[in-house]
């Protein structure tokens, strides 16, 4: 594909509703995967539209970040614990993912910590709402938070948040794909993405855990559909992160919940 053609992609990517909020280097890397299977640019298009879908565009169904800012923005500078904790609740209840966990992420991130120890790093890749379980994770405000995700809106109220919160942060717009983080970190998540990334590269999470630099790694998976059927998913999902941690070399402890299966990733 040409510079043009690219360029011409991107822009009709850029322009249309559903993906002008995506960062370039997405837009880009999806372009030219489409690219090497089409050749006029309107296929191009198409192709990369549908892409972009898989990887993006079904977890946004439902889910308004407007509305997540403007609760942010209602948040006063260094609000008090309780009135944090209930604005967080509700801005984690606006998106599946993260409302999915709600009953139970107290107890996951305790037990994850308890074995990893309390982190001073944290990464959260790919981080969509999460890092809005920030009062909830049960560490202190010196902690150093680095998120990323590919959804602009996301990671501007994320970036809100933390600032009035008081936390010293990173909230990068950024794909996981294209730049690996430059960040040391004691603990990092990678929570519900990987078959995600998996859609959008082969072996995409080898090689993305493999450049992450914290010793102890968190991924997880949805143990059932979003229509909450069970299809097998934790034995699939399973076996998937027994073949990634073989393939890394490292131990993959589980931790189970009704709808989310943990994996603590460790390297020796
Ligand atoms: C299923 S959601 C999970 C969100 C969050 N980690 C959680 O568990 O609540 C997948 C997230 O991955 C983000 N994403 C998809 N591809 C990405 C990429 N290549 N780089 C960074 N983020 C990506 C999406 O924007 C979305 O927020």
């Amino acid at each position: 594909m040409s510079e043009d053609q690219l360029r011409e992609v991107v822009s009709a990517l850029r322009e249309s509703r559903k993906y002008r909020f995506v960062c370039e280097d997405t837009l880009r890397r999806i372009a030219g995967w489409a690219a090497a299977r089409h050749t006029r640019t309107k296929d191009i298009v198409k192709a990369a539209k549908r892409k972009l879908h898989q990887a993006y565009g079904a977890y946004l169904e439902g889910f308004d970040p407007a509305e997540v800012r403007e609760l942010v923005d209602g948040l006063p500078s260094d609000p008090p614990a309780d009135a944090l904790r209930e604005t967080c609740l509700t801005i984690l209840g606006r998106h599946a993912s993260t409302r999915e966990r709600m009953a139970f992420m107290e107890q996951a991130y305790a037990e994850v910590f308890r074995r990893t120890g309390r982190p001073k790093v944290i990464l959260d890749l790919a981080c969509g709402l999460n890092p809005f379980a920030f009062p909830r994770m049960g560490v202190s405000k010196s902690v150093r938070y680095h998120a990323c995700d590919i959804d602009s809106r996301i990671m501007l109220a994320v970036d809100a948040f933390f600032v009035r919160v008081g936390v010293d942060h990173d909230a990068v717009w950024g794909d996981v794909l294209v730049s690996a983080p430059e960040v040391d970190a004691d603990v990092a998540f990678l929570l519900k993405t990987v078959p995600c990334l998996e859609r959008q590269e082969k072996s995409a999470a080898v090689r993305v855990l493999r450049e992450i630099r914290a010793r102890h790694v968190v991924v997880s998976f949805p143990a059932q559909s979003l229509g909450g059927r069970d299809k097998g998913m934790h034995e699939h999902y399973a076996k998937e992160m027994k073949e990634i941690a073989d393939e890394l070399g490292v131990s993959a402890d589980e931790l189970a919940y009704p709808s989310e299966t943990f994996y603590l990733l460790t390297k020796t």
